[in-house]
C-alpha cells in the first residue's frame, strides 16, 4: 500500500547527544541492531539501523574538534563503519575486513571465513588489523565543514547493508560557515534520497544470492548493473512534504541510493522552476555560488543548495522532481508554501576562500584507471584497471603530501569515490569540467564512455585506504581498490 505522493511529513534525523566530553573529544555510542519501523503508512519494515532508525542519528561536529564513535553491533552478521568524506587515521577508515562482530561471536564461527567469502574473512586476510566486538572509531574532524555520511562497508556486502538502512549523516561546521549568514536552523534541512523496493507484506526486497548476508555476495543476474527501488525515500520517508515559510532554505542533499542516479529540479503548479543555488560540494563550500536549472546527483555525491521560496504564492506546492525518473520515481519530495515570513538570511558572493588550487604543473604523477566490466570468480564483475578487488594486494602507493593527477575511464556510469582526501575536477574527455563540478569533490560522477581527470593532494593520514565505485552493487563485485599513503 504506497502513500500518495506528498502526504507523509519529512522527518528530520534526531542529532545524537555526546555520552560524555574529555580533554576536547566528545565521545558518542551507537548500536546497531535490527527493529522494524512504520516506512510505509501502516506497515512495519525490517530495517537494520544505527540506533534505531533510518537514516541512523546525525552527528554534530565543530572542525578540529574530534569525536569518538563506539559501535557495538547487535546485528546477526559482522559490520564495518565507514565515515564517507571524512579525512580519518586509517585505523578508524572501515576498512572493508576490520570488522565489528555481533555481540556474541567469539571468533568467527566455523564455516566462516573459509569459503573464500571475504566478507566473513577478517581472520583469513593476513593484513586485517584487528576484529572487535565493540569498536571505538576517532574522527579528527579536521577538515573544511561539509555534508559526511557514515555507512557501512563490509567486504563483499556494502550494498545490501546500506540498503537495509545503515547510513547516517555527520556533519562538520566551523565559525566562518556560521558567520556567513546563510539559511540556519529550521531552515537548513538534510535531504537524503534513497530508492528502495519492498515486498508486499512491508519488507525491504533486495536480490541478494544469500538472503542472511553472510557466505554468498552478490545479486541476481538481472541486477549486476546495479538495485533500483520504485519508492523514493527521503530522510526514509516515501515522497514526503514539508511545511515551509515563503523564505530561504538550506537543502543539503545526500544521493544514499545504491545505484540510483537523479536529476533535481524544483518546480511549481504552474510550470515555473525554482533555481538551485549551489552552495556547496561534498568537500564543503564552493568560492562562490553557482545557479542550476536542474542539478544531476549521482550514488554518494552531496550538494549543498539553496532554494527560495520567497515569491511563491502562500498555499502552493513546490516539488522536487527527478527528471531521469518515470511515472512515481519522478516524484521526490514536496514543500508547501504555509506562510509569508521574515527572512534575515542571505548567500554571500564569497562563500569560502580556503579552496585548495592544485593544478597540472603541481602534479607529480599522471595515473590512468579504467572502471570497466569483467569476469570475477567465472561471473560477472566490475573492475578497476582490469583487476577485482583483493584486499592483500596493493594497487597504488602515494607520498603523504604529494599532488597526483588521476585520470578515470568509464564504460558505463560509475560514481568514483575516493577515501581520505577531496579532489578538484580538471577535465571531462578532454573538456572543461560541468558547472556541477565546482569546488572541492570526493567523489565523482563518470558518464557512460567518458575520461575524466581529478586532481588532488594525498594529505593528512599514511595507512590502507581505498578508492572505488560508489554504485554499491559495483563496490562489491570488485570494483574497488586499495591506496597505500606511505
Ligand atoms: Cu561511501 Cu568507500 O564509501
Ligand atoms: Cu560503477
Amino acid at each position: 500500500p504506497l502513500p500518495p505522493a506528498f502526504t507523509v511529513p519529512l522527518p528530520v534525523p534526531a542529532v545524537l547527544k555526546p555520552v560524555g566530553t574529555s580533554g576536547g573529544v566528545d565521545r558518542y555510542e551507537i548500536t546497531q541492531r535490527a527493529v522494524t519501523a512504520e516506512v510505509l503508512p501502516g506497515v512495519r519494515t525490517p530495517l537494520w539501523t544505527y540506533g534505531g532508525t533510518f537514516p541512523g542519528p546525525t552527528i554534530e561536529a565543530r572542525r578540529g574538534r574530534p569525536v569518538t564513535v563506539e559501535h557495538r553491533n547487535e546485528l546477526p552478521v559482522p559490520t564495518v563503519v565507514h565515515l564517507h568524506g571524512g579525512r580519518t587515521p586509517a585505523e578508524s577508515d572501515g576498512y572493508p575486513t576490520d570488522l565489528v562482530l555481533p555481540v556474541g561471536w567469539r571468533d568467527v564461527p566455523a564455516g566462516h571465513g573459509g569459503h573464500g567469502m571475504p566478507g566473513m574473512g577478517g581472520m583469513r586476510d593476513p593484513r586485517a588489523r584487528t576484529t572487535n566486538l565493540t569498536r571505538e572509531y576517532t574522527f579528527p574532524n579536521d577538515q573544511r565543514p561539509a555534508l559526511l555520511w557514515y555507512h557501512d562497508h563490509r567486504m563483499d556486502f556494502t550494498a545490501p547493508a546500506i540498503w537495509r538502512g545503515l547510513a547516517g549523516l555527520h556533519i562538520v561546521r566551523d565559525d566562518a560557515e556560521d558567520a556567513l549568514g546563510l539559511p540556519s536552523g529550521p531552515r537548513e534541512l538534510p535531504i537524503v534520497i534513497a530508492d528502495r523496493a519492498f515486498d508486499e507484506d512491508g519488507a525491504l526486497a533486495y536480490p541478494a544470492l544469500d538472503p542472511d548476508l553472510r557466505e554468498r555476495p552478490g545479486v541476481e543476474e538481472p541486477y549486476l548493473a546495479g538495485v533500483l527501488g520504485d519508492v523514493i525515500l527521503v530522510n526514509g520517508a516515501p515522497w514526503p512534504v514539508h511545511e515551509v515559510d515563503a523564505a530561504r532554505y538550506r537543502l543539503r542533499v545526500l544521493n544514499a541510493s545504491n545505484a540510483r542516479h537523479y536529476d533535481l529540479e524544483v518546480v511549481l503548479d504552474d510550470g515555473r522552476r525554482l533555481d538551485l543555488v549551489q552552495i556547496g560540494a561534498d568537500q564543503g563550500l564552493l568560492a562562490a555560488p553557482v545557479t542550476h536549472a536542474s542539478l544531476p546527483i549521482a550514488p554518494a555525491e552531496r550538494y549543498d543548495l539553496v532554494v527560495d521560496f520567497a515569491d511563491v504564492p502562500v498555499g502552493s506546492l513546490v516539488r522536487v522532481i527527478n527528471r531521469l525518473g518515470a511515472g512515481r520515481t519522478r516524484d521526490v519530495l514536496a514543500f508547501r508554501v504555509a506562510r509569508k515570513a521574515p527572512d534575515g538570511s542571505r548567500v554571500p558572493e564569497v562563500l569560502s576562500a580556503d579552496l585548495p588550487s592544485w593544478d597540472r604543473a603541481d602534479a607529480v604523477r599522471v595515473r590512468e584507471f579504467s572502471f570497466r566490466a569483467g569476469q570475477v570468480n567465472g561471473g560477472h564483475g566490475w573492475l578497476i584497471g582490469g583487476l577485482p578487488f583483493d584486499p592483500a594486494r596493493t594497487d597504488v602507493t602515494v607520498g603523504l603530501g604529494d599532488v597526483e593527477v588521476w585520470r578515470l575511464v568509464a564504460d558505463v556510469h560509475h560514481p568514483v569515490h575516493l577515501h581520505l582526501v577531496g579532489f578538484r575536477v580538471l577535465s571531462r574527455s578532454g573538456r572543461p569540467p560541468l558547472p556541477h563540478d565546482a569546488g572541492l569533490k570526493d567523489t565523482v560522477s563518470l558518464r557512460p564512455g567518458e575520461a575524466a581527470e581529478i586532481i588532488t593532494r594525498f594529505d593528512g593520514y599514511r595507512g590502507r585506504y581505498l578508492f572505488h565505485c560508489h554504485n554499491a552493487e559495483h563496490e562489491d563485485m570488485g570494483m574497488m581498490a586499495n591506496l597505500e599513503v606511505v
